[in-house]
Formats: structure tokens, C-alpha cells, sequence
């Protein structure tokens, strides 16, 4: 039973503030943090918390980042066999902000990410292969996206795709290539030009992407809830009512929970609850890998709830 997280990795540095600084305009900010994080490592990261046997394909730079970032993810039990150093080149990070209402506006500067390639995949395909699911985002070359959605066709290893961060320019020819399709409203907004701002629109944009083929769309729509659509089923798994405080990451501790739960169950209605009860504890506390609960800490949330 294994997954592998085929992505990126960053550093993340927080700045928690009251406000974004007018052009010309210093002020001082609330406080800063800075964390593990990169929407694929945070997936692997989410995964790894449930023991799950995860193992990552990514690229670090050549800098003390790279090091730490290798570290963390061995820490947390995650195989690094595929997380190789660039020469010359430095670790991804991404200058994150976060506002009073937990909201975040984040830049990614790629670095070493950029340069996980094909061969890459290729010198990684005989452990890829062992896999019950790869789980990929868009913080990588899409060549290496694209590659890998076939070496996994070929292979009858299942795909889930979170097409995050949005590429308007996303082949929809691929997004029909894999088994979970998991982008969050805007994404699926951006992608199929329609509007999404009420769950109706989402559940019809939704419709418009699985109509294409695509065997399970799943959209997470945050503070709302999930939905789950497939050619004979449309279901909604509400969120839970909790006080967030930072929702960065939260998205990928819903995915890297899910495909726990996948691999582990084959139940996607289980699988779609248990991320959306992981993801809501992550929101209320500060920073992003940070964030992610326990197992136990799961689990006693869920009973409370129930
Ligand atoms: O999804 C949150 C993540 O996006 C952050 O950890 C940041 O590194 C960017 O990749």
C-alpha cells in the first residue's frame, strides 16, 4: 500500500498581517513564521501522518533549505530515494501572507522544482510502479505532469490530480486521464470558465468536467464543504463550523489525507469525510505542515463531532 507524491517542495515564509502595505508604504506586520511546506510535501507530509507508506519524487536545491527540507521529510517517515539535489540551484520558497481573516495570498519562486523532469520520473518508475496511487499538483513542469499521468496509464497505477496552482492552460485531454480530479472552486472556476459562486454553479461546472470523462471530480470549496461527483453519483460532505485562524496548506492536508484514506479503504464517501474533518483542525492553528493533526487528534475531533 503505497502512495507516492510526485511534486513540489518549498519553504514557506509566513507574514501574519492587519494589512497589505500600500505602494511606497512601510508597516509593520503582526508576526512571522517560517515552516516546511510546497503543496506536494505538504500532501506527503498530510499522508505520512497516518503511518501511511509514502514515498515523494521531488527536486531541492543545493542550499541549506534543500538539507532541511530532506530532513523533514525523512523525518516524517516519507521515502526520499527520489528527492534529489540540483546543482546550483536554490530550494523553492514562497513569501506567504495571511490576514486577520485567515485568508492567504501566496507567491511560489519555483527554484530546483522547475527542474524535476522526465528523467526524474524515469529513474523513479521501478518504486512508482509498487504504488496504489500517485498523487500530483501543478507546482512542477507540466512535461513531468503530463509523463507521468501516461507512466501511470500504462502501469494501471490510479492518478489523483490537484490542479493547484491553477494553469488556465491545463490539457483537459489529461485531466480525463486520471482517476481523482481535485482542483477547489476557483480552480475549477478558471478552468472551465464558468462561474462558481454558489454551490449550484459549482456543481454544474463540476458536471461540465466530469462529463468529459473524468472519473471522479472532487472540489473542495473550503469553509462550504466538498463535492464529490462521478458518472452516477453527486455527493456533498459539509464542513465542519470551526474558527480558523490560517488556512495555508489546508487544501493539501484535505488531499494527502484523502489518498491515506483511499489507499487504505477504497471508500471515497469515508475517505472525503475524514479530509474534510483533518482539514478543518489544520485551519486553526498557525502555519502550514504545522498545522496538521495527529492521527489521534483526528480521530477525537471526528467523535466530537459525531
Ligand atoms: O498550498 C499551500 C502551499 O502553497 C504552501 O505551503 C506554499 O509553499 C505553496 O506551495
Amino acid at each position: 500500500m503505497k502512495i507516492a507524491v510526485v511534486g513540489s517542495n518549498m519553504i514557506d515564509l509566513i507574514t501574519y498581517i492587519d494589512r497589505m502595505p500600500k505602494e511606497g508604504e512601510t508597516l509593520e506586520a503582526l508576526d512571522f513564521k517560517m515552516g516546511f511546506g510546497g503543496k506536494g510535501a505538504n500532501q506527503a507530509v498530510a499522508a505520512s501522518k497516518f503511518e501511511s507508506d509514502v514515498m515523494m519524487v521531488s527536486k531541492v536545491g543545493d542550499d541549506l533549505l534543500g538539507v532541511n527540507t530532506i530532513k523533514n521529510l525523512k523525518e516524517c517517515g516519507i521515502n526520499t530515494d527520489f528527492v534529489t539535489i540540483q546543482k546550483n540551484k536554490a530550494s523553492g520558497v514562497a513569501p506567504i501572507f495571511v490576514d486577520k481573516s485567515s485568508k492567504n495570498s501566496i507567491l511560489i519562486i519555483k527554484g530546483a522544482n522547475k527542474n524535476l523532469s522526465t528523467t526524474d520520473i524515469d529513474a523513479a518508475s521501478e518504486q512508482l510502479k509498487k504504488c496504489s496511487l500517485i498523487v500530483m499538483q501543478l507546482e512542477i513542469n507540466l512535461e513531468t505532469v503530463y509523463y507521468t499521468i501516461d507512466f501511470a496509464n500504462k502501469n494501471h497505477i490510479p492518478i489523483l490530480l490537484n490542479p493547484a496552482p491553477c494553469l488556465p492552460n491545463l490539457d483537459l485531454n489529461y485531466i480525463c486521464k486520471c482517476d481523482f480530479f481535485a482542483p477547489n472552486e476557483s480552480e475549477l472556476g478558471i478552468l472551465t470558465n464558468k462561474q462558481v459562486s454558489t454551490v449550484d454553479e459549482v456543481k454544474e461546472a463540476a458536471h461540465y468536467i466530469a462529463d468529459k470523462g473524468v472519473k471522479n471530480v472532487i472540489v473542495t470549496m473550503g469553509s462550504k464543504g466538498v463535492l464529490w461527483i462521478n458518472n452516477n453519483k453527486e455527493c456533498f460532505v459539509e464542513a465542519h463550523k470551526v474558527k480558523a485562524i490560517d488556512t495555508t496548506g489546508a487544501g493539501d492536508s484535505f488531499i494527502g489525507c484523502f489518498a491515506h484514506f483511499y489507499v487504505t479503504t477504497k471508500d471515497i464517501l469515508l475517505s472525503l469525510k475524514k479530509a474534510t474533518a483533518f482539514a478543518a483542525i489544520s485551519v486553526t492553528r498557525y502555519g502550514t505542515q504545522s498545522s496538521y493533526p495527529t492521527r489521534d487528534e483526528l480521530e477525537s475531533f471526528v467523535k466530537k463531532y459525531n
